[in-house]
Parts: C-alpha cells; sequence; structure tokens
C-alpha cells in the first residue's frame, strides 16, 4: 500500500515526503518538475515525472504500486498571477483536480488529502476565519482552489471516498535538517523575498500597500511553519485511514503579522535593516487573512512546534543561505 504525492518535488510537497519516508511509509511522487525540482525529492520514494491531470497515468500508478491515498499538492500558486491568466489557474489547478479526482475514483482510492488555501475567504475582517463562514474569494486562485473543494465535497457524497481539505494560510520557513526549502528563485512570497533581500540577491523589498485598513496599513497573514503544516497532513492521512468523514480544516496558528511585522523580525534575526520601498496595493490580494485554528486541535489533535514568527524567518533565512550551496538556484 502506498501514498501518492502530487507536487512532491515542490516546496510544501517535498517536506511532505520527506515526512512520510522518514516514518517508513511507501511514497510515489508524481510531478511534471514545471516549478518544483528533482533534486528536493528524497531518495526513499520512487519519482514519476508527469502530469497530475492524466488519467492514464495517474490510473496506472494506482494500480501498479497499489496507491491507498492521494495528497495533492500540484498547483498553481501565485495570486496576482491568477489576475493576470485566470485560464492557466484554472486548467491547472480546477482542470487537473477534476481529473485526478476521477482516476482516484476510477482506480479505488478512498482516502485523499488537498492543498486549499485561507484565499477561499474575502479577508475583509481582522476577525479569525471559521470553515463554517461563508466563503468568497477575491482573486482567480481562490476560486479554482475552491471549485476543487466543491468537487470533492460532491464526489465524497457520490462514491465510496472521503478526503480532508487543508485551507493553507501562509506557509513559510524550511526542513530543520536542511535537505528541502523554498527553492524557486521566481518565488513571490514575503518571507522568501525577505531573505533574498537580506542576503543582498534581490536589492529591495517592495512593501505592496500601505494603506490598508489594517493597524500599521500592510497586509496581514497567519504565517505558518512548513513543518508545523506537514504534522498536520500526517495526522489527517491517519484520520481518513481511521474512517473519519470528509472535512475542512484550516492550517494556521490564529494570529496575524503585517508585511511590517515581519521586515522587523528579519531585522531582528539577521541584526541588520531591511531595505523596503512602499508601493501600490499588489492585485488580487485581501487585507486580512487569519485562521481560527480549533478545528484542525480539536478534530486532529494538531500541536504546532513552531508558532513563532521569528523561528519561521530565521529558518527561511538559513535555508535561503544554503540555496546557493545546495546548487537549487
Ligand atoms: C500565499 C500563498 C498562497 C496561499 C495563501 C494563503 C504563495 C505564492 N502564495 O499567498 O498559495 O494560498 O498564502 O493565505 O505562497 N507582500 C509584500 N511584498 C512582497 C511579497 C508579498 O508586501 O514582496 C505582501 C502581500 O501583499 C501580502 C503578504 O505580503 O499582504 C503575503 O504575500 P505572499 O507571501 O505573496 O502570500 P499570499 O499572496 O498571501
Amino acid at each position: 500500500m502506498s501514498i501518492l504525492v502530487t507536487g512532491g518535488a515542490g516546496y510544501i510537497g517535498s517536506h511532505m515526503v520527506y515526512a512520510l519516508t522518514d516514518a517508513g511509509r511507501d511514497v510515489v511522487v508524481l510531478d511534471n518538475l514545471s516549478t518544483g525540482a528533482r533534486g528536493l525529492v528524497s531518495d526513499a520514494a520512487r519519482f514519476v515525472e508527469g502530469d497530475a491531470g492524466n488519467v492514464a497515468l495517474v490510473t496506472g500508478l494506482i494500480a501498479k504500486h497499489g496507491v491507498e491515498t492521494i495528497i495533492h499538492f500540484a498547483g498553481s500558486i501565485v495570486v496576482p498571477d491568477s489576475v493576470a491568466d485566470p485560464l492557466a489557474y484554472y486548467a491547472n489547478n480546477t482542470v487537473v483536480a477534476r481529473s485526478l479526482i476521477e482516476a482516484a475514483v476510477k482506480g479505488g482510492v478512498k482516502n485523499f488529502i488537498f492543498s486549499s488555501t485561507a484565499t477561499v475567504y474575502a479577508g475583509e475582517s481582522a476577525d479569525p476565519l471559521s470553515e463554517t463562514l461563508p466563503t468568497g474569494p477575491v482573486s482567480p486562485y481562490g476560486r479554482s482552489k475552491l471549485m476543487t473543494e466543491w468537487m470533492l465535497e460532491d464526489c465524497a457524497r457520490a462514491y465510496d471516498f472521503r478526503y480532508v481539505a487543508l485551507r493553507y494560510f501562509n506557509v513559510a520557513g524550511a526542513d530543520a535538517k536542511g535537505r528541502t526549502g523554498q527553492s524557486s528563485p521566481r518565488a513571490t512570497h514575503l518571507i522568501k523575498r525577505a531573505s533574498q533581500v537580506a542576503l543582498g540577491r534581490v536589492a529591495h523589498l517592495d512593501i505592496f500597500g500601505t494603506d490598508y485598513p489594517t493597524a500599521d496599513g500592510t497586509g496581514v497573514r497567519d504565517y505558518i511553519h512548513v513543518s508545523d503544516l506537514v504534522d498536520a497532513h500526517a495526522r489527517a492521512l491517519d484520520y481518513l485511514r481511521e474512517g473519519g468523514p470528509a472535512a475542512v480544516m484550516n492550517c494556521g496558528y490564529g494570529h496575524g503579522a503585517s508585511v511590517r511585522d515581519v521586515i522587523a523580525s528579519m531585522e531582528r534575526v539577521t541584526g541588520r535593516p531591511l531595505p523596503v520601498k512602499e508601493g501600490p496595493r499588489r492585485a488580487g490580494d485581501p487585507p486580512w487573512l487569519v485562521a481560527d485554528a480549533r478545528k484542525v486541535r480539536d478534530v486532529l489533535g494538531w500541536r504546532p512546534q513552531h508558532d513563532d514568527l521569528d523561528k519561521i524567518v530565521r529558518s527561511a533565512y538559513a535555508w535561503e543561505q544554503r540555496l546557493n550551496s545546495v546548487g537549487h538556484n
């Protein structure tokens, strides 16, 4: 019995694959290497280069390796890019997910874990967002993911199939053993960009919007360490195997940090001022996204181990320093 991880050569997926192989699990990674890197995949996993939306390929892998769970990380993740090219996002997120779910159902895979997003919420208030709130994504990215949640919900009703959709808040940081981390030189994540600036690889950090209705005028996000996020997936896997019903859960810490808070944290970590440039808002960005994280704690027994912004920033910065030396950049 094995676990199929799509996008297992990507940032979060590669951390998941290490966690699974460290625990002795049998893992098949499916990744088309469009943004992922082969070198980030644990040697203890089988690697297949290909598309998660290729039904024939996926049903073949399910049969060949006795896949019992699919963890679906593959997808496009940059909010402003989705505003500029929505069709690409609906193709690569929604359409691919539909094909993958079809392959799962056809192949008899009963458990499915899906990387959803906090951007399914509108993010117009400072209150923590509970899963019971109405959704209202403001970007095509958020919509492309919400449509996948709906497909999963319908399929769990219609077929012998259960899923957990984890709505990620803002994931950052890297593997404590330095084996993997956020490796795309074109990454747009705030903490990644701030690390590149701190190392002098990028001249300054743009602050996208200083006129939000937040305490200091900059966007507020709930930053969560990738290792805590991976632990939520490991628990979701056990939950589904033990027969838990289909569920949607937020993954965040329940408190927010502004762009300026992140800059201050990076300055504490490096002991140096960070060059910044204030600019206009970025398309598709909500002002606040902070999780109400009670459900994931209650249902999965999740207890985060890295709930500290400086710790997350230090971890991301350490990986960025290492990145040149391991040749992923
Ligand atoms: C991120 C994820 C998305 C996830 C979502 C959940 C990426 C690329 N996207 O989106 O997949 O679903 O979190 O909340 O990781 N900012 C700056 N300057 C920068 C970069 C960002 O000011 O150079 C600001 C943004 O305007 C925003 C905040 O920092 O207010 C976070 O932005 P970013 O790290 O890009 O993540 P999200 O767009 O929130």
